[in-house]
């Protein structure tokens, strides 16, 4: 397979920030997965649909298209809620498959940021982190950066937030989110994001190291 940097890790862990600063490094092209779960909550509540309801969801899913997902409103955090309460659903996931596969199989590699990238969606990934941080930290990093878009919100809820998103998020039995076996872990949360970024170009310099060298034998 092309070289793949599956980067995986809970709401607010620094895996965004990440994956883009690899992409940069590695000359890859970076696909934010959130963005699509995000994308099928925010499109199917538009549509007065129920997000809790797996064939509105789906239906919705496979209709998604990339230029949906550069509207600001998929950053907010109403989206998010969204986005983790209709990614439990098999119908939405799966109708999101393609649309990662294809993208991950671009000639030259790819980074993909997500819950499922290293277990599910490229399980054969050569380079694979599972970014991590405590709730408290990212519970606030996620609150500067709501602030920063003019969302009026108190760190109390935003932990509260990020507490219930990580329990639904790794309870769900469609691809819930856990570590892969083979997934480097990486705790950001005494580190800066030069700190945590350069972290990462180590790891995924050591993986691509050996992925080469496990290219010259095949
Ligand atoms: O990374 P994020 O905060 O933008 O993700 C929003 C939600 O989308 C997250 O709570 C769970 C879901 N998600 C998922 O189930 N699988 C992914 N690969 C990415 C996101």
């Amino acid at each position: 397979m092309a070289f793949v940097i599956a980067v995986d890790g809970p709401a607010a862990s620094g895996k965004g920030t990440i994956a883009t600063r690899l992409g940069a490094m590695f000359g890859l092209p970076v696909l934010d997965t959130g963005l699509l779960y995000r994308g099928v909550g925010v499109l199917t509540e538009r549509a007065g649909a129920d997000p809790d309801d797996p064939r509105a969801a789906g239906a919705i899913a496979a209709t998604l298209t990339a230029g949906q997902l550069d509207d600001p409103a998929l950053r907010t955090r109403a989206a998010g809620e969204l986005a983790s309460r209709v990614a439990i659903h098999h119908p939405v996931r799966a109708a999101l498959l393609d649309f990662q596969h294809t993208f991950a199989g671009q000639p030259g590699g790819a980074v993909l940021d997500g819950r499922d990238i290293g277990t599910v969606i490229c399980p054969q990934a050569p380079a694979k982190l599972y970014v991590t941080a405590t709730p408290e930290v990212r519970a606030e990093r996620r609150w500067k950066q709501l602030k920063g878009q003019g969302e009026d919100v108190g760190y109390d809820d935003v932990l509260a937030d990020i507490r219930k998103r990580d329990a639904r998020d790794g309870a769900r039995d469609a691809a819930p989110m856990v570590a892969a076996p083979d997934a480097q872990l990486l705790d950001t949360t005494e580190m800066t994001i030069e700190q945590a970024a350069d972290a990462a170009r180590r790891i995924v310099e050591a993986a691509r190291a050996r992925w080469e060298g496990s290219q010259e034998t095949t």
